[in-house]
């Protein structure tokens, strides 16, 4: 999928966020190696720490779906410049995609491009299991 398709996956899928604590609304789109694109935005809780990003979302959705492997995920938001995953979110998604392209776009058009590897070098993976 063109990364135009991507950004305004992610860009509806925002539309969808609910924050009404943070305000502060999160929109993903994760291209599966099938050509799949999965969608996701936070989800919020009176329990705080019950909130579930973006990312987390559309990858748990992916997985339920049967993908295993993805190519690029694209991530919006409503700050000024491009945001990166937080530290859970990666964790999560080096499970199965230690290589992922994640590109942060802002509304300015702004962007920002990195691989997963580099912003989380060293991620945890069970001993005997490939990263
Ligand atoms: N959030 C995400 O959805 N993804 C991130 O990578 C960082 C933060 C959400 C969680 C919460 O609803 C709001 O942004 C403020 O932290």
């Amino acid at each position: 999928m063109k990364s135009d398709e991507l950004l305004a996956a992610a860009r509806a899928a925002r539309e969808n966020a609910y924050a009404p604590y943070s305000k502060f609304r999160v929109g993903c789109a994760l291209e599966a190696e099938s050509g799949r694109v999965y969608t996701g935005c936070n989800v919020e809780n009176a329990s705080f720490g019950m909130t579930i990003c973006a990312e987390r979302v559309a990858l748990t959705s992916a997985v339920t779906a049967g993908e295993r492997a993805f190519r690029a995920m694209v991530l919006v938001s409503d700050a000024p410049g491009p945001v990166s995953p937080c530290g859970a979110c990666r964790q999560v998604l080096s499970e199965f995609a230690p290589q992922l392209e994640i590109t942060a776009v802002a509304d300015s058009g702004a962007r920002t491009t990195w691989t997963l590897d580099a912003l989380l070098p060293g991620s945890f993976h069970l001993p005997g299991r490939d990263a």
